[in-house]
């Protein structure tokens, strides 16, 4: 089976996108990924992906039913994009993060970082990259009630250095100040309106200063105005050299977007910039209706 060089993606013969390069024809999902690779064929043929999931098939189980969520899925991600992943609720698209993320692993198939096979890493070094590779902001906030704003926002630190780290420490501050929160710092999460709680997760996900930042629905719940400060803050840092991998209906999104990943029925099926216009456009022509 081919399999498209920038997003990954399994292609099926009928795919007519096509590019010779080297006296070697490849195939693409989309008009997006061969652009992009005519851009830099070398960076896609020699170097490795940040992530990369390789037919990747996961099964929940729920009594003697076997729910099968991800089929033969197959994903690059490079240093340095900012991939949309878009898809209906029940798609799959926590799941695939979780599999990022080293949160969860698959029935089947493998995910590698910087091209180690994760399972067959060891739990030291699963923990070091979940610690310090990766930061994730979860589509539920998952901040700790007992600890105020700023301790949440200490605990990857904490994790590392200890009870050192509930210091008012530079990178706490600087990350609570960047999404504005150095007010609220002493609250704890209920005393905190649901888009502070969010910048909160995000300040988390932020303060070691991962190379990978997850963000799960990370507007989703969330005034429009408070969302695009979560998207600018989500920009900024991609502009930085950040990898950025976000779950987002939020149509903004698509311009900062280096690729958009739509998956349905358990696979992806295809990179095309514009298709949150498209779903957007329809959605609001249905409601209309
Ligand atoms: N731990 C679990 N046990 C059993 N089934 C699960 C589990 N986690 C998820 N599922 C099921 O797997 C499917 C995919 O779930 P997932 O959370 O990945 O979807 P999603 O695309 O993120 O949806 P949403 O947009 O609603 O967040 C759903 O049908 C869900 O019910
Ligand atoms: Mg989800």
């Amino acid at each position: 089976m081919m399999q498209d060089p920038v997003c990954g993606m399994k292609l099926d013969k009928k795919e007519k996108i096509k590019h010779v390069y080297n006296k070697k024809t490849y195939y693409f999902c989309s008009k997006d990924c061969k652009d992009e690779f005519k851009k830099n064929p070398k960076k896609f043929l020699k170097e490795t992906p940040v992530i990369e999931l390789r037919d990747i098939y996961k099964d929940y189980h729920l009594g003697e039913t076997r729910l099968r969520v991800l089929k033969d899925l197959s994903m690059n991600i490079w240093e340095g994009d900012f991939v949309v992943l878009i898809g209906v609720s029940g798609s799959g698209k926590s799941t695939v993060m979780n599999l990022i993320g080293c949160l969860d692993t698959p029935t089947k198939g493998k995910v590698y970082i910087d091209g180690k096979e994760v399972s067959k890493m060891s739990e030291d070094r699963l923990a070091n990259i979940r610690n310090e590779k990766i930061g994730f902001v979860f589509q539920q906030f998952n901040l700790l009630g007992a600890l105020n704003c700023r301790e949440n926002v200490s605990l990857p630190l904490f994790f590392k250095k200890g009870s050192k780290a509930f210091k008012p420490d530079g990178k706490v501050k600087k990350y609570l100040k960047s999404v504005g929160l150095l007010e609220r710092a002493e609250h704890k999460p209920l005393e905190m309106s649901g888009g502070e709680q969010q910048r909160a997760a995000i300040a988390r996900a932020l303060v070691d200063e991962p190379e990978v930042i997850l963000a799960d629905e990370p507007t989703g719940n969330l005034d429009s105005k408070t969302g695009k400060m979560i998207m600018r803050i989500l920009e900024d840092l991609n502009e930085k050299g950040k990898t950025i991998i976000v779950v987002t209906h939020d149509p903004s999104i698509s311009k900062a977007a280096t690729r958009i990943m739509n998956l349905k029925d358990g696979r992806l099926i295809g990179n095309h910039k514009n298709i949150i216009k498209i779903i957007w456009s329809n959605k609001n022509n249905n409601s209309k209706k």
